[in-house]
């Protein structure tokens, strides 16, 4: 057996919480669940930076089966069907009715805009709560009208995902997150509702 000293342990662990350079960040599974038990989709689901494939995970159990797969830049696991850079692709092939995902932080708002031009259906998006206070990010949301801001409660944490790949456990979130939902065609206000991670 090989013994790993402590200080080599804590250099590993601090390694593994650096800042992901693709934002590779994995939500609790509760998180995808309380969505596709509460929000009803229509035809297929993709997730175009689905990661571990939690997401996808999620609709297949909620019975979306074949009809959900996922997509990433980098294939992290068996839920990615194809590796395409989202934002320089031009979605050939299987075109969704609906897209879900955590995108990459830094990439987030790209990532509403082309999936509402892609999907002709829902977005649903997985997104830091403080947007919809934020002063810019508050101004550009009023104008893409959302049609749902769904409040994930307690605040999810989301580990990079080689923290999750090591079986490490996560830490207390320090950011508030919502789904943001979009609706082809709706041009109202938005609702707001509640996922409880302990309904
Ligand atoms: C927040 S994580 C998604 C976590 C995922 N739900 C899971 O179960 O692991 C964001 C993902 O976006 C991917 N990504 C980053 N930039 C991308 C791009 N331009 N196109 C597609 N995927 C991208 C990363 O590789 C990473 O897996």
């Amino acid at each position: 057996m090989h013994i790993i000293p402590a200080d080599a342990k804590r250099a590993l662990n601090a390694h593994l919480w650096t800042r992901h350079p693709d934002d590779w960040y994995v939500e609790e599974h509760w998180v995808d669940h309380r969505l596709f038990e509460h929000e009803r989709f229509e035809g297929s689901v993709c997730d175009p930076a689905c990661g571990l494939g939690r997401i996808v995970q999620a609709a297949q159990l909620a019975g979306f089966g074949r009809t959900a797969w996922g997509q990433d830049k980098v294939e992290r696991s068996p839920y990615c069907v194809r590796v395409a850079d989202f934002l320089c692709d031009e979605f050939r092939g299987r075109r969704p009715d609906n897209i879900v995902s955590n995108p990459p932080f830094k990439r987030a708002r790209e990532f509403v805009v082309k999936a509402r031009e892609i999907a002709p259906r829902k977005v649903a998006m997985l997104l830091p709560l403080g947007w919809i206070s934020g002063d810019t990010r508050s101004r550009w949301l009023e104008d893409t009208r959302p049609r749902r801001v769904l409040i994930l409660t307690p605040r999810p944490s989301m580990p990079p995902g080689p923290v999750v790949e090591a079986g490490l456990p996560a830490r207390g979130g320090k950011t508030d997150f919502a789904w943001y939902i979009w609706e082809q065609g709706y041009n109202g206000e938005p609702e707001f509702g509640w996922l409880r991670r302990d309904p």
